[in-house]
């Protein structure tokens, strides 16, 4: 059985056929998901999800591309909703200047602040990160989160970066692209890391693996992950279902 450890059912690409599919996700190996929040109004929607499903759990935070013209307001919201049992996680947070839909600066200052607020509610934090790796490296570095943990979804940084990384006690998820043809760097961050520092996710509904590159994602392509990361360390896929299971369990503090 697999924990996705990222997916957006919220997402209106779902909203035809979002109860179908996840009542059928235990049948398809899927034993939970980790459903992560990109706003304060999809932050609601994640907790009403862990609560139609067991197993869903959630985020709350605001991504990088919604931070413009947040405020403290916000932040009392989240802190609020947060409370809730199945909520296990602050993000996803963090840097985006590939698509710079926020002002940078107002990233960095959401980022640390949420930084905080997952530290004053010791809970793990979810990071996203693209095209901002030096930005990402010095705040993860001076926030320090070694007491609360998290983890870096869709890890696109070299095993240089990775390294730095899990010294600081932070999980490296890998997503579907590792199943790309080009994926040479992400191949190779995949073959230095110890298997107790890996998650996998699928970030349904993007990021689709090979074979289904192209089409919506959903949790059930998590498998096609798994087999790449079993080819790239010599592991049974099952071993990989196991081993990334019990890192996302620890992470999320998810007992049962
Ligand atoms: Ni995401």
């Amino acid at each position: 059985m697999f924990f996705d450890s990222h997916a957006h059912f919220d997402d209106e690409r779902f909203n035809r056929d979002r109860e179908t599919l996840l009542q059928n996700m235990q049948q398809k190996g899927v034993r939970y998901i980790l459903n992560a929040a990109s706003d304060i109004d999809t932050s609601q929607k994640c907790v009403e999800l862990t609560e139609k499903y067991d197993f869903i759990y959630a985020s709350v935070g605001v991504h990088p591309h919604n931070v413009a013209g947040i405020t403290e307001n916000d932040m009392q919201l989240l802190m609020h909703l947060s409370k809730h049992s199945k909520v296990v996680a602050i993000g996803e947070i963090g840097l985006d200047y590939y698509y710079d839909h926020s002002p940078r600066e107002e990233q960095k200052y959401w980022f640390r602040r949420q930084i905080q607020l997952a530290k004053q509610l010791n809970l793990p934090v979810i990071i996203h990160n693209r095209d901002a790796h030096a930005d990402s490296m010095e705040i993860i570095q001076a926030e320090d989160i070694s007491t609360i943990g998290g983890v870096i979804h869709c890890f696109s940084g070299s095993w240089e970066m990775a390294k730095k990384l899990i010294a600081m006690g932070i999980y490296i998820s890998i997503a579907g692209p590792i199943t790309f043809k080009n994926a040479v760097k992400s191949v190779e961050v995949v073959k230095n890391l110890p298997m107790d520092k890996i998650l996998i996710e699928t970030d349904s509904p993007y990021l689709t693996p090979v074979p289904y590159r192209g089409k919506r994602n959903d949790s059930s392509y998590i498998k096609y992950v798994a087999e790449k990361i079993a080819e790239i360390k010599g592991l049974t896929v099952k071993e990989v279902a196991q081993k990334t299971m019990e890192n996302a369990k620890r992470l999320f503090k998810i007992a049962d």
